[in-house]
């Protein structure tokens, strides 16, 4: 085995879009452990839109990525050595992690799981964090219940892909919007939604909301904001939920935009907002997971990685995920 430990570090901060200079591929030694560690060879990390949150300098739920030091994912590894009685050689766990080759850890925050019929990659996508992020907003938040109209962009992808297909076992009638007619076909032709748009040749979004939910829509899951999100707040029927999940257009903003146009309509039609982050409740985490590994195995859910190969191609992966290359989950498969 090589000693060296290939890892990725913030160089400098970005400066509105995420450019390749904005992170480092340096080499170090891999990294000696002592009593209560254990040594991970990474398999596949995940690259996510929060990670371009966590560039910046500012205060938030997590904090922010430092200078010259390892950026951090969720990943599934294999322990490789343990000091640690509760890991043992072979185990698979996942949790937050270096992007590098091997990461050491005390243990804290990882899982062990077990390697089975469906890919270890999962546990990133469906089966980890986007998953459980899409179950959180769509059932706790927003309650969505039999007969609504589910409205959900970014709908292709990591989160959207589970949100619509969570609606239509609930028996919502589901609506998505994403970035490309392959994306649309899949929507509709892989997944299930009863009807989606390419929001970017569409021409008004808000004209092409109205006509495919002629209803209205009840449940907004917002992925992206910006634009999409006003199109979408015109459309809410009255006592509507907005389950806020994310605002992917602002990320690589230089500057805060102003919300949306015509709030004035949150008091009309006494609609709810509510932002979440998806571990607020971690019960309905694990409820989510027991019930997604069922549904993946009877077939009502299906799930699409992108999957690149090679920690150098990690930068690319997260730059292109945040410019909508990526077609489902995107993963980096380490080893
Ligand atoms: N609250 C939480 O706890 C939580 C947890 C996980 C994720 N999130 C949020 O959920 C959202 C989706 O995350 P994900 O992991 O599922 O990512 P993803 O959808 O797999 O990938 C991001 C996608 O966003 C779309 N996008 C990028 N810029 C856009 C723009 N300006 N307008 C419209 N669409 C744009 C692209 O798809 P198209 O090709 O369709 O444009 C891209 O593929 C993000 O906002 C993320 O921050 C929140």
């Amino acid at each position: 085995m090589t000693d060296i430990n290939r890892q990725i570090t913030l160089n400098s901060r970005p400066d509105g879009w995420v450019v390749p200079d904005n992170l480092s591929l340096v080499e170090g030694k891999i990294p000696e452990i002592t009593a209560g560690e254990i040594l991970v060879r990474n398999l596949f990390m995940s690259v996510d839109p929060y990670m371009r949150a966590r560039m910046n300098d500012v205060k938030s739920y997590m904090p922010p990525f430092q200078i010259g030091k390892v950026l951090e994912a969720g990943v599934v590894g294999e322990v490789i050595a343990s000091q640690n009685s509760e890991f043992n050689l072979g185990d698979i766990v996942v949790g937050m992690l270096g992007w590098e080759d091997f990461s050491k850890s005390d243990g804290s925050g990882l899982v062990t799981v077990t390697r089975g019929p469906l890919p270890l990659s999962y546990y990133l996508g469906i089966l980890g964090m986007p998953g459980m992020t899409a179950y959180a907003g769509l059932v706790d938040i927003a309650r969505a219940q039999p007969g609504e109209v589910v409205f959900v962009s970014a709908a292709s992808g990591a989160v959207g892909s589970v949100v619509g297909q969570l609606g239509k076992i609930i028996g919502c009638e589901v609506v998505g919007c994403a970035g490309s007619d392959d994306k649309v076909d899949y929507l509709v032709n892989d997944l299930g939604f009863d009807r989606a748009f390419n929001y970017k040749t569409c021409g008004s979004i808000a004209k092409k909301i109205a006509e495919l939910c002629p209803r209205g829509i009840d449940v907004n899951f917002e992925n992206v904001g910006g634009e999409i999100m006003e199109a979408a707040l015109w459309n809410m029927r009255d006592f509507g939920r907005i389950a806020l999940c994310g605002m992917i257009a602002d990320y690589n903003n230089k500057d805060m935009t102003p919300g949306p146009r015509g709030m004035g309509v949150i008091i009309q039609r006494r609609l709810k907002i509510q932002g979440f982050i998806v571990f607020d409740n971690p019960a309905s985490n694990r409820e989510f997971v027991q019930k997604a590994v069922t549904w993946l195995q009877q077939g009502k859910l299906s799930y699409r990685e992108t999957i690149i190969e090679g920690l150098e191609n990690a930068p690319a992966a997260f730059i292109g995920m945040l410019k909508g290359e990526n077609f489902g989950k995107q993963i980096v498969k380490i080893a």
